[in-house]
């Protein structure tokens, strides 16, 4: 089967590698010129755990390719997918404006039958959009043919995408037309006989649901983090309580670990939009709504967290700061905890001195006042104290004699509870950490 990605980012380029990998027939599109030229050579411009070597064994092998003509790929092509961006407009709403440009491009270039599925996060009743875009387009240029619209909605996450596309805990299809769920099940084929279960619906249910996980995902963050400013407040441990809570099978152990709250590509601007379109439906979505709220004050507490931390004043002091991406294993600056942070510890007159495996980049773009660091110990270097914001795996097993003889002051805000609070304050460390 021969089929095209369009947009080729985290969720399109991770679609498009791992479909090839499947033995599909791959062409991904992107209108980042630049962007393409890259991947043509196999130079994968994001950093996604072994990401570089299916792309390059599957361009190698001549089952994916790069292209900026869209028009050309969607030709060549059964199934479209449709993987751009849909990032939140001010009022919390999402702008379509991306998937719409697609879908016009889509209705103008094709020759013959197509399925179109959204694999972009977007609003209940886009996918009707989409079918009316594409119609619009096809006749103004005076053309026939038949197409589907699907929704499959993507659940991978940053920094294990491979693992998730390839033994996704399931696969979404929505369609409103038996052959468009038809063809679509074929293609996720491979992933039946490991038995991935497939939930087949109808488009705006498929729509809805991955607004639905997202929204519960991001409940479960803030609710513990709620948990854990109670913790503080009388005197009890958020790390033992979720490890109890966890075990309960009922509520299982992920998404519970107290931090600055969550960021991303995803969540922020999923919370908003169905908090949106919940209203503009005619009802508010209220849990959805506070935990919006909830997780901008998080970031807010961890703030004032480090300013106690330096005894109330930042003016002239200087901060290591560990870990800037959005979380581990990737280089996605999105809607990072650490941006806001960073920007109000700045404003009460912070110098920063940073360090990030990945994502140093991007950072100095978004924070261009930080010193950016090579590595932990030089992040540590003369700083009056160290906040670790993002849980990298070679932060849990610092050289805590050599990061306190680096310091001016053995002062260390951990914001993941990475660290036994017991064992920092023997180790000679003011120590500070969230719920505990
Ligand atoms: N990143 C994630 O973890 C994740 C997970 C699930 C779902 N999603 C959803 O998937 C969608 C894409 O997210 P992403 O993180 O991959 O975005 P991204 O910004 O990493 O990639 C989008 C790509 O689309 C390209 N593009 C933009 N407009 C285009 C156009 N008109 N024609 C061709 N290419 C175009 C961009 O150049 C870019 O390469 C969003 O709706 C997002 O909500 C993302």
């Amino acid at each position: 089967m021969n089929i095209c990605v369009i947009g080729s980012g985290y969720v399109g380029l991770v679609t498009g590698a791992c479909f090839a990998e499947f033995g599909v027939q791959v062409c991904c599109a992107d209108n980042d010129a630049e962007k393409v030229a890259r991947l043509q050579q196999g130079e994968v411009p994001i950093y996604e755990p072994g990401l570089d070597e299916i792309v390059d064994r599957n361009l190698r092998q001549g089952r994916l390719s790069f292209t900026t003509d869209t028009a050309d790929a969607v030709r060549h092509s059964l199934v479209v997918f449709i993987a751009v961006p849909t990032p939140p407009l001010p009022d919390g709403s999402t702008d379509l404006s991306a998937v719409e440009s697609v879908a016009r491009e889509i209705g103008r270039t094709m020759d013959g039958y197509k399925v179109i599925v959204t694999k972009s996060t977007v609003p209940v009743g886009t996918g009707d959009k989409v079918r009316g875009w594409v119609a619009e387009e096809l006749r103004r240029t005076g053309r026939v043919a038949g197409f589907s619209v699907a929704s499959n909605p993507e659940f991978l996450r940053e920094g294990a995408a491979l693992g998730d596309f390839m033994r996704p805990d399931r696969v979404v299809i929505g369609a409103d037309d038996e052959q468009a769920t038809a063809i679509l099940k074929d293609l996720y084929r491979p992933l039946y006989l490991i038995e991935t279960p497939v939930v087949i619906t109808d488009l705006r249910t498929a729509e809805l649901t991955k607004y639905a996980a997202n929204a519960f995902l991001a409940t479960k963050i803030s609710f513990i983090n709620e948990v854990a400013n109670l913790c503080e407040r009388v005197g009890a441990d958020v790390h033992a309580i979720a490890r109890a809570m966890g075990l309960d099978r009922r509520i299982g152990p992920k998404f519970l670990h107290a931090g600055p709250g969550f960021g991303g590509s995803c969540f922020p601007k999923d919370t908003r939009s169905i908090a949106h379109f919940a209203r503009h439906s005619g009802d508010a979505f209220e849990i959805v709504e506070a935990v919006v709220r909830v997780n901008a004050r998080q970031r807010e507490r961890m703030v004032d967290k480090v300013v106690d931390a330096l005894d109330g004043d930042l003016r002239d002091r200087t901060l290591g700061i560990l870990g800037l991406a959005f979380k581990p294993e990737t280089d996605d600056m999105r809607e990072a905890p650490s941006v806001d942070i960073i920007e109000a510890l700045i404003e009460r007159g912070a110098h920063i001195r940073a360090y990030d495996p990945q994502a140093m980049p991007h950072a100095v773009k978004l924070l261009p006042q930080i010193v950016p660091c090579q590595d932990a110990y030089e992040a540590c270097e003369g700083a009056d104290g160290l906040v670790i914001i993002t849980e990298w795996n070679q932060f849990r097993m610092l050289d805590l004699n050599r990061a306190k003889e680096l310091l001016r002051h053995p002062v260390i805000v951990d914001l993941r509870n990475i660290y036994d609070p017991g064992a920092m304050r023997a180790a000679g460390f003011r120590y500070v950490c969230v719920g505990r």
